[in-house]
This record gives structure tokens, sequence and C-alpha cells, in this order.
């Protein structure tokens, strides 16, 4: 018999004689340990699942193109990929909520995640963003307490407002960024309907090796839509996958998302007495000191052919940047830089760059070696170490980070500024009427389950302050007053 495309095979090419029936002694006797097709399906079966994303579990991908669409880009950066107008790059994007496991609904109150992967001449350069510009905290030694508060109660296993809501309220510089989750940004109508952002401060560097630092903000070209609260409640029910289907549906039909990529750009000098600290995420930037740029489209025009291999073991990291783009000294985006390569040699493995939808189109050249799953030809026989005398890649000089300077005691600092409520105030005072109705209907709603009043009062309070009528509001809403002490 011949080996070819139609017959089954085990996964050492060898055809499979039956798949339905195992070798058995006879009739009505045991299973036999030799039937190593039985043993070899039931084993992969087992290994099937790898760990899901710590965070931004559940998500939908798919395939695109960036186009520069402006020329001027150039002046700020010398990533090649930006260089001049027309200028396309094949990219990967994956859309997420944040605080469910891989099974659950889509259509829940969360920020979005907004994953970039440029596949550029110059290497991969991941832009792991929200759909919101901000963040509930600014510093990454916070982060993995926030996350447990999103997660669930150690004892029940249930998720839990008291946790929720006793750390925002310790920690009122999240009070921005709740704002935009509950309002009409925290439940988007689909992944198509929103914008996405970069949300830090990120430094671009150009060819004459002057500075700026830089924001990323993706415009929705279908435009902004949020789901109503109640709705999106029936179809995280009916149907938990609404927007991963919307995605993939929609791509289907060939009626392709696309987005328009504007930048901010803060010249370098700025941030050093720009009225708040540039590298805090929990605040925007005004667009009339840094009024956005146009710099391409994105656009979505392929979905993947297989979910894990392109979407489950998708690999974005804010640390793979190409030359022309570095970090800031945000100081959530310093742990980022460290966290996410880490989650992918745990989710992954060693050699996760490998991986077809994580391999950059370009050369990989470097000294590292061997590990699990080393799939290529592991660098042939070509030298292991480096300096060499044979001829073996080596750095590139004028590809260093620009340099800036810094001062300073090595110590725990806090960012300097603890304005809280000015921007929080400004969005909420931004809201329509409607928008605001709403705005506080999901406040109260989440905040009631609250046990403790002292919770809730402390919240109350940050309400207050970026503005007294909605403190005033949330706190009719559950039954209490507003604090004399921050009247
Ligand atoms: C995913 C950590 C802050 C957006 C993840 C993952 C980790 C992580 C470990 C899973 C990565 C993986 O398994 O592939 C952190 C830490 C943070 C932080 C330590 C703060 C210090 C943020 C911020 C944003 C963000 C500020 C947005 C501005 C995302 C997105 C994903 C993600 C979009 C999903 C990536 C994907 O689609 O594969 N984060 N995160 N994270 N994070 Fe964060």
């Amino acid at each position: 018999m011949t080996n070819n495309k139609n017959t089954i095979t085990t996964a050492a090419g060898a055809p499979v004689g039956d798949n339905q029936n195992s070798i058995t002694a006879g009739h009505r006797g045991p299973t036999l340990i030799q039937d190593f097709h039985l043993l070899e399906k039931l084993a992969h079966f087992n290994r099937e699942r790898i760990p899901e994303r710590v965070v931004h579990a559940k998500g939908a991908g798919a395939h695109g193109y960036f186009e520069v669409t402006n020329d001027e880009i150039s002046n700020y950066t010398k990533a090649d990929f930006l260089s001049e107008a027309g200028k396309r790059t094949d990219m990967f994007i994956r859309f997420s909520t944040v605080a469910g496991e891989s099974g659950s609904a889509d259509t829940v109150r969360d920020p979005r995640g907004f994953s970039i992967k440029f596949y550029t001449e110059e290497g991969n350069y991941d832009l792991v963003g929200n759909n919101t510009p901000i963040f509930f905290v600014r510093d990454a030694i916070k982060f993995p307490d926030f996350i447990h508060t999103q997660k669930r109660d150690p004892q029940t296993h249930l998720k839990d407002p008291n946790m929720v809501w006793d750390f925002w309220s310790l920690s009122p510089e999240s009070l921005h960024q709740i704002t935009y989750l509950h309002g009409d940004r925290g439940i988007p109508a689909t992944f198509r309907h929103m914008n996405g952002y970069g949300s830090h401060t990120f430094k671009w560097v150009n060819d004459k090796g002057e500075s700026f630092w830089v924001k990323y903000h993706f415009i929705s070209e279908q435009g902004m839509k949020a789901l109503d609260a109640d709705l999106a409640e029936k179809l995280a029910g009916e149907n938990p996958d609404y927007h991963t289907e919307d995605l993939f549906n929609a791509i289907d039909k060939k009626d392709f998302p696309a987005w328009k990529l504007y930048v901010q750009i803060m010249p370098f000098e700025d941030a050093k007495t720009y009225r708040f600290d540039p590298f805090d995420v929990t605040k925007v930037w005004s667009k009339k000191d840094y009024p956005r740029i146009e710099v391409g489209r994105m656009v979505l025009n392929r979905n993947p052919e297989n979910y894990f291999a392109e979407v489950e073991q998708a690999a974005f990291s804010p640390g793979q940047f190409v030359p022309g783009i570095e970090a800031s000294p945000d100081k959530m985006l310093q742990g980022r830089l460290f966290a996410y390569s880490d989650a992918h040699r745990y989710r992954l493995g060693a050699n996760h760059h490998q991986i077809p939808v994580n391999r950059p189109i370009n050369e990989v050249n470097n000294y590292q070696r061997d590990g699990a799953m080393r799939v290529d030809s592991n660098g042939g026989s070509s030298p292991v170490y480096e300096p060499n005398s044979v001829n073996g890649p080596a750095e590139d000089l004028t590809q260093k980070i620009s340099p800036f300077e810094v001062y300073g005691e090595a110590d725990s600092v806090a960012y300097d500024s603890e304005d809280h409520y000015t921007q929080a105030g400004d969005l909420y005072r931004l809201m329509s009427a409607d928008e605001k109705d709403r705005l506080i209907n999901a406040f109260v709603g989440h905040m009631e389950p609250v046990e403790r009043d002292e919770i809730k009062l402390r919240q109350i309070e940050h309400f207050y302050k970026a503005d007294p009528e909605w403190g005033e509001r949330i706190a009719q809403g559950l039954g209490l007053a507003v604090p004399q002490s921050v009247k």
C-alpha cells in the first residue's frame, strides 16, 4: 500500500491500519500495550494544551499589512518599515480580553488587548497595547497584585468585587483607567469597532541620532461603537465567542477592517519640563500640546488557517524593537520588557522564535544554540562563540541604542505626581449626559455587592475629588453619603 496524503499515519509516518478498533486480545479481551498507534494517540491528546496566557488568555487573531501614508515620519524615526509613503509591511494582530480564562465570554466589561507584530526587514517589531491609552497602575511592581484582584478568590474560586474595589480604592492612580473601563469603551461592539493604543511612551530615533518621545494611536475606520451592557450580558450566555466570530466572519466576507495609525510626538527635551511626567502610563498627553500626526494604515485581510498554530502560539513582546524605536523610562514598560519573553519561555519554550507565526522574515544570526524543540538547523557547523576569527556574525556598532543621561540615587522611587483626579475628571466631564448615566450605572452595579462600606466610601472620595457631582451621584446610587472629610 502506498502512503499517500489520504492515509492516516503515525507521527513517524508509518501507515495506520485501523483507526476505529484498538488491538485487543480477541473479541472480549483486554487492550494490548502493543497498540502503538492507540498509545501515541492518547498520549498526544493529553498534551494538547499548553499553559494559557496568565492574562489576555481569550483572544482572536488576524493577518494583514501596514502601509505608510506619510513621508514625513522618517524625520522622527529611522525605522526602515516607516521610511517612506507606500511602504508595506506584513503584520499579525491579536485582540483579547484581559481577566478571563481562555474559554471565557468575549462581551465582558474589560480592557481589550491590541497586540501587533510587524514582520519588518530589520526584525520583528511588537507593539503590545490595549484599546485604552492608559493603564490602571504605573509601576510594574503592582501588576501581579492588580491582576490577582481581577482573577478569582483563592477560596471560593469566584470573581470578587470586594478585592477589586479594595485594591482600586487604595490605588487611586487607577481612577482614570477605571473611568474608561466603566464607560462605553469597556464593552466594544466588536474588535473592529475600537481604537488601539501603544499606551506607553516610546522613544523614536532618526537617522541624525535625534530622539523624540512618541505615543501611538490606532483609530478604527469602522468607527468606535459600544455594546449595550444588557445585550452584552445576554450575549455572554448565548454566544460567548461573539467578538471572535465577528472578526473571522468579517475577514471571511472580505469586509477587511482597517485602522489609521497616528502618533503624538514630544520633542526630547520637553519631557524634562512637561507639566506632568510624560512616562506615567496613567496619563494621556494633551492633543493640543502634541497633535496627532498620521503615519499609515493597517488592514486585516487574512484569517489564520489554524488557531493554535498562529494565535495560541503567537508571542508578542514589548521588548522586541527595531532600530529607530526604543524603550522609555516608563516603570510599567520597563517591567514588561522582562515579563513577556519570560512568559514565552515558560509557555512556548526557549525556541519560541522559531514557531512560524513568531519567526522573523530576515535571517536570524546569533550564538544561542540547542534547547527543547530547536527545529531549525541549530546553526549547523558555524561557530558557537563570539568574538571569533572565523568570520562569524559580529555586532554592528551603528545599531547601538541612542544614549541618554540619567541621574539619581538608587531607591524605591514613586512617581512625583499624585494628581489622579484632573484627567479622570476631565474624561467624566467630556461624556454626554447619556454616557454619564451609563457610567454611573456601571459603577454602581459593580460596587453594590462590595460588603464593606468603608471600601465604597474610600472610592466615593476619589470620584468626588475628580468631580463633586460624580462623587455625589455614585454615593446616592449606593445609598451612602459623601464623607464630610472630603468636602
Ligand atoms: C499579555 C504581563 C502590562 C497588554 C501579558 C502576558 C504577561 C503580561 C505575562 C502574557 C504573555 C504571554 O503569555 O504571551 C504584564 C506585566 C505588565 C503588563 C508584568 C506590567 C508591568 C500591560 C499593559 C498593557 C498590556 C500596560 C497594555 C498597554 C497586554 C496584552 C497582552 C498581554 C495586549 C496579550 C498579548 C497577546 O495577545 O498575546 N501581559 N502586562 N499589558 N498584555 Fe500585559
